[in-house]
């Protein structure tokens, strides 16, 4: 017996190392691609073709889960954003229908760069979602991306503990709605006196932190 169980578990050594090499090759580049590359940590531009002489079609905003597409070309990479538009707003890239946490905000010519899915009616509104995916290019030496979002949230949460704090007790993330926080930010945000970047990423950060969280963490898996 111990012999047969040595004689399955052999081949498999060199099975792997045989395998490896084997899939880069048929797959140059791909090494790192395609897959979830990270979540912006702050706005980042996204064009229509690579290189920078196009101009962007939009942004994405912080915390927005991109996709790699493909190999870089010359310091620029393909990606894709996922998410829900509103009809008749699709301009602005949603992570989830009726949760306005918004991924991308496009220019005019965006919108073209949007692929969409099905639809979906929101009961309670009235309102239709569809799911729709952008894709384009970024430059990666520029953008700030990070590999997780936890490492977005250490900083937000240190700026919320301590810079929303001054004029009153720290307010319950989960106490309030993704779109409350949208409400509440417009206000609050600008009474830091922090520069906009770090009033986008509190707000981010107490959306995903809010009653809407389970359903944030559920449409980062449907991606
Ligand atoms: C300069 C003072 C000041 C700062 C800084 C401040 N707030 Fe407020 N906040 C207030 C005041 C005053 C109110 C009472 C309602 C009002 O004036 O809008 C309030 C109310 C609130 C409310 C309750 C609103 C409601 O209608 O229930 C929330 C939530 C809130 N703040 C969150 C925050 C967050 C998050 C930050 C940091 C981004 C922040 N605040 C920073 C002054 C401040």
């Amino acid at each position: 017996m111990p012999k047969r169980e040595g004689a399955l578990r052999c081949p498999l050594l060199p099975m792997r190392a045989i395998l490896g090499p084997l899939l880069l090759l048929a797959f140059p580049g791909f090494a790192d691609a395609p897959g979830r590359l990270g979540f912006a940590a702050d706005t980042v531009d996204i064009h229509a073709t690579s290189g920078a002489q196009s101009g962007p079609i939009g942004k994405l905003l912080t915390a927005s889960p991109v996709t790699a597409l493909g190999p870089v070309e010359d310091g620029w990479r393909p990606v894709a954003v996922a998410g829900w538009t509103l009809v008749g707003a699709e301009r602005a890239l949603q992570a989830a229908p009726g949760i306005r946490v918004t991924r991308a905000a496009l220019g005019p010519d965006g919108v073209g760069a949007l692929s969409f899915g099905a639809s979906r009616d929101d009961p309670e509104t009235g309102q239709t979602w569809t799911r729709a995916r952008l894709t384009g290019w970024i430059a990666v030496d520029t953008v700030a991306l990070s590999p997780d979002l936890d490492t977005l949230w250490r900083r937000a949460e240190a700026l919320f503990a301590t810079r929303c704090t001054t004029c009153h007790v720290r307010r319950v993330p989960a106490h309030y709605t993704a779109n409350q926080w949208t409400s509440h930010l417009k206000v609050m945000g600008p009474r830091t006196g922090l520069p906009r970047a770090d009033q986008a990423l509190i707000r981010v950060f107490l959306q995903y932190h809010s009653a809407d969280a389970a359903a944030l963490a559920a449409a980062l898996t449907e991606d």
